[in-house]
């Protein structure tokens, strides 16, 4: 057990491939949460020369020869698996296929409980994929980012790569540029998906090998975008809970002797910090992903999770209220009409709601919903024109 950053690491994530692209990103990204980190690649620590890189334990090992994997996965509880390769096909299928399989199945019988893959388009992936998911079933996460970008570290030099500048994409396309058209390649996929920042799939990976109630399964570019937005402000939201808590604790010390209008200022800003933290813990009925679908087609874009359940809580406020208005007005005309034909009626004293009272009910909500005639459950229906109401 070792210490950075003032923190006490007490949890072994081994990452496959530490040292390249998105590993290294992996690496630093589990160092800033306190976990103890090792990687192993064919060179070990190669060309990094940043000063997280020293908090690593480094391997050397290659995963076409599993026993190299044995003292590496020694007290390990996660692995990331970070391991591609380019070359010819059946070099692709070798590296991102064989050596995954071989790293999931040591991982597996040496009692690693959760086993995060960082897969591609194609090339050997789906078997490796099959095997994770067969291995870990309860504890297997498979990213599928399509581009990622962000800055690569070669030596002391970073290479800022672009939205369309990921290395492996480019590889990719240099070593099928002249042999076939674009839209005949596996990497046809990853052309269509939104490309993905490096740091969002290292934050994810993390989570995914860390968090035991992380789901199993496959993660595309959409969730690992979705997922991250979720950690990034469930991290801003706890650093305000706590900044507002200090807050609050020093303002009551303070302001003891302040008079009463004041102190209930400072409640209504308590509440509504405590309402705005609750919600983060809180599942309305409306999901996230449907506001946010809507909130977008009105031009509405939000990475905040509090705001987008406060718009579903408000919604469904808003429908809870109009559902119990609608029913008080279909109370209200079903007596009418009992009073008319209290004969006829009396016996049968179900409530049956009607377009006719969701609209009144509406009414009172500025809504103008206009029920045509010819629907069948309008109460007019079939009726005598001069006998209809309206
Ligand atoms: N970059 C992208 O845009 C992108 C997009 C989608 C998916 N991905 C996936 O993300 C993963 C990482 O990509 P990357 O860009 O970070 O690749 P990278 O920079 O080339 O890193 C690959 C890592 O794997 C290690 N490695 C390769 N063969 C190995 C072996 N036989 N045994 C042990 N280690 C081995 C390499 O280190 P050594 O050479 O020292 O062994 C290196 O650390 C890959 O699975 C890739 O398919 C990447």
């Amino acid at each position: 057990m070792r210490t950075y950053n003032g923190c006490t690491q007490e949890r072994e994530l081994l990452v496959l491939g530490g040292n390249g692209f998105v590993g290294s990103h992996v690496c630093r990204e589990a160092l800033d949460r306190g976990l103890s980190v090792a990687s192993l690649s064919r060179s070990g620590r190669s060309s990094l020369h940043d000063p997280w890189a020293s908090n690593v334990t480094w391997h050397k090992g290659n995963l076409l020869s599993p026993e190299s994997l044995k003292d590496a996965l020694d007290g390990v509880t996660s692995v990331i698996s970070c391991v591609g390769g380019f070359g010819s096909n059946s070099y692709m299928y070798k590296i991102n296929g064989t050596a995954n399989i071989n790293a999931i199945r040591a991982a597996s019988e040496q009692g690693v409980k959760r086993f995060v893959y960082v897969s591609a388009a194609d090339f050997g992936v789906r078997a490796a994929e099959t095997e994770l998911l067969t291995k870990f079933p309860y504890g297997g996460v498979i990213l599928r980012p399509g581009f990622i970008y962000g800055t690569r570290s070669v030596g002391s030099v970073k290479l800022p790569l672009g939205v369309i500048g990921s290395p492996l994409e480019m590889r990719y396309s240099q070593l099928f540029q002249h042999t076939r058209p674009l839209n005949q390649l596996p990497l046809v996929g990853p052309l269509f998906t939104p490309p993905v920042n490096v740091t969002a799939v290292a934050n994810v990976a993390v989570r995914a090998a860390t968090d035991p109630v992380f789901p199993p399964g496959i993660v595309d570019v959409y969730g690992i975008q979705r997922y991250n937005q979720k950690s990034n402000t469930a991290r801003v939201s706890n650093q305000y809970r706590i900044s507002e808590r200090e807050k609050m604790n020093h303002n009551q010390n303070q302001n003891q002797n302040q008079q009463s209008s004041e102190g209930s200022r400072h409640d209504d800003d308590a509440a509504l910090t405590e309402f705005l933290a609750s919600l983060m813990d809180y599942t309305p009925t409306i999901p996230d992903e449907l506001v946010e679908h809507y909130l977008a087609k009105s031009g509405f874009q939000c990475p905040d999770v509090r705001l987008i359940r406060l718009v579903a809580v408000a919604t469904q406020k808003f429908v809870s209220e109009v559902a119990t208005d609608a029913l008080q007005q279909c109370k209200a005309r079903q007596a009418s009409v009992v009073k008319d034909k209290r004969d006829k009626q009396q016996k049968d004293k179900r409530l049956i709601l009607t377009m006719e009272d969701l609209s009144r009910a509406l009414r009172e909500y500025g809504v103008n919903v206009k029920h045509q005639e010819y629907f069948a459950d309008s109460p007019s229906t079939g009726l005598d024109p001069a006998s209809r109401e309206e």
